[in-house]
C-alpha cells in the first residue's frame, strides 16, 4: 500500500489531555502497521485560528490550512473528551467548518475520555453519526478512556491498550479494502 496520511485530532481542551494520549496511540497504533506520515491537531492550539471565523469564508489562512488538511487525510482519528454528555463545541466547530462533501468514503477511528466508564457510548451516540452525515466510514471498535485507564494523563492498563490495537488493525484493513477497490475500479473502469 502507499504511504497514507494518517491525522489525528484532539478535541480536549486542557493540557496535558487523557483525549490527546489516546488519539496519540491510536496513530502510533496504525503507523506501526502501515507505511504512515502522521500528525496531529490539537483544539487546544487551532481554536485561535479556527474560531477566527464562524463559517469557512470567514476563516483566515492559517484556519483555512487546518481544514484543508482534515479534507486530505487518508485516515482520521478522532478523539474528544465527553463534555455535558457529548464531544466539546470547539471540536464540533471544526468540523462545521469541513465540507460536507470532503469526508465521503474516508476512514475514521473514533476515539472519546470521560469522567466515568457510563459515557462511552458518547462514541457510538454522538460520534459515529457525526462522520455518518459525512459518509465517512467509521472503524467498529472505538476507543473510551475512563479514569482508571490513566495515571494522570498517561494511559496505563493492558485492556485499553488492547483496544487501541484491535481498532487500528481494523483501520488498516479498512484502508486496504477500499484501496482494493479502487484499484479494481480503475482497472475496470
Ligand atoms: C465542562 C466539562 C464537562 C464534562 N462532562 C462530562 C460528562 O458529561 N461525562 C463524563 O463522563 N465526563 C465529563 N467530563 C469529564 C471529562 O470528560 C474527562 O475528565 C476527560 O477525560 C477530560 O479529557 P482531557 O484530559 O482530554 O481534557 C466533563 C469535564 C468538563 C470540564
Amino acid at each position: 500500500m502507499a504511504r497514507l496520511s494518517v491525522l489525528g485530532i484532539s478535541g480536549g481542551v486542557s493540557t496535558p489531555s487523557r483525549t490527546t494520549a489516546v488519539v496519540n496511540a491510536l496513530v502510533k497504533a496504525v503507523a506501526f502497521r502501515v507505511p504512515a506520515d502522521t500528525g496531529l491537531i490539537e483544539i487546544t492550539e487551532a481554536a485561535p485560528s479556527l474560531f477566527a471565523g464562524l463559517s469557512r469564508s470567514a476563516l483566515g489562512a492559517s484556519g483555512e490550512a487546518i481544514i484543508q488538511r482534515v479534507e486530505k487525510a487518508d485516515l482520521l482519528v478522532v478523539g474528544t473528551p465527553v463534555y455535558r454528555a457529548s464531544y466539546t463545541g470547539a471540536l464540533k466547530h471544526l468540523f462545521d467548518l469541513v465540507d460536507y462533501r470532503a469526508l465521503g468514503g474516508k476512514t475514521v477511528l473514533l476515539g472519546a475520555t470521560g469522567g466515568s466508564p457510563y459515557h462511552g457510548l458518547v462514541l457510538e451516540h454522538q460520534l459515529r453519526p457525526l462522520f455518518g452525515f459525512f459518509g465517512a466510514v467509521t472503524v467498529p471498535t472505538g476507543v473510551y478512556g475512563s479514569p482508571d485507564d490513566f495515571v494522570g494523563a498517561e494511559l496505563v492498563g493492558p485492556s485499553i491498550r488492547d483496544r487501541i490495537s484491535r481498532a487500528a488493525f481494523e483501520a488498516v484493513s479498512l484502508l486496504n479494502s477500499s484501496h482494493a477497490d479502487a484499484a479494481v475500479s480503475a482497472r475496470v473502469g
